[in-house]
């Protein structure tokens, strides 16, 4: 409900669906990722798997079994499998026969009408994916984001430090839980590939987002799923919220 009363942050402060606005409609498809648009959230947060023929989709678990009517590993089944299963009934039958996009699809159905943070999970299970995002926005000529909004983060450095290498004008971002990786040695060492660092919202407090900035790394925290989580965000001078509810945010 947006008529929570806020104090105005001063800057813009930069909205960004988590999972798309899933928090009214079904994480990580076309229906959360339109409501966020229509709801005028800054960016869409998109998590990537890959499938058993190679091919790049959207899902936050590694495995069918929470968000689908499948289940097994997502590599263990081919795009045309993954393809048949219904991703939204788990959240309401009224969102009975939304699919599981593929990367391409939400690239090229959003580019330009919303800004895009891709999340890169579980490389291990998946040696190329880094390689294959970054041909899919080369493809698009999506790896020059002068209007195109893309950022790439990933809870692992060695994903993001690649991104970093195969798309230079890409910014990417190291997502974190761990208080450790807010020291000056550790973010001075994250400066050298990552634009920002994005951690647990447990983590951000004035001084650690002002430490982050003198490191000339912008801030987005993860993830608001209740109205009073956004005011000590706010509070601490952040980028961005990454958040369930776009409407949660002020301006929104
Ligand atoms: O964008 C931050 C957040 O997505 C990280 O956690 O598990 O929701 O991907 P998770
Ligand atoms: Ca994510």
């Amino acid at each position: 409900n947006p008529s929570v009363a806020y104090e105005e942050p001063s800057r813009k402060i930069e909205t960004v669906a988590h999972r798309g606005a899933s928090g009214y409609a079904p994480e990580n498809t076309m229906a959360s990722f339109q409501k966020s648009v229509d709801m005028k959230a800054d960016y869409i947060e998109l998590d990537v798997q890959e499938t058993k023929d190679g091919k790049l989709v959207v899902m936050h678990d590694v495995t069918l079994d929470r968000t689908t009517n499948g289940s097994g590993y997502v590599k263990d089944h081919t795009l045309e499998e993954i393809r048949r299963l219904d991703a939204g009934s788990s959240f309401s039958k009224k969102y009975a026969g939304e699919i599981v996009p593929t990367f391409e699809e939400v690239l090229d159905r959003f580019r330009g009408k919303t800004g895009i943070l891709v999340e890169l999970k579980a490389t291990y299970y998946y040696p190329d994916i880094e390689q294959k995002v970054a041909k899919a926005l080369i493809d698009r000529q999506m790896d020059h984001p002068n209007n195109d909004k893309i950022i790439i983060q990933s809870f692992e450095p060695d994903a993001i430090k690649k991104m970093d290498e195969l798309l230079p004008k890409v910014p990417v971002a190291l997502l974190t839980g761990n208080q450790e990786d807010l020291t000056n040695e550790k973010l001075n060492e994250i400066s050298k590939y990552a634009e920002y660092v994005n951690p647990y919202q447990g983590l951000i407090n004035p001084p650690a987002v002002k430490k982050i900035h003198d490191h000339d790394m912008g801030v987005m925290g993860w993830t608001v799923r209740h109205k009073e989580e956004v005011q000590p965000l706010l509070d601490a001078n952040i980028d961005a919220i990454i958040t369930n509810y776009p409407d949660y945010v002020p301006s929104h």
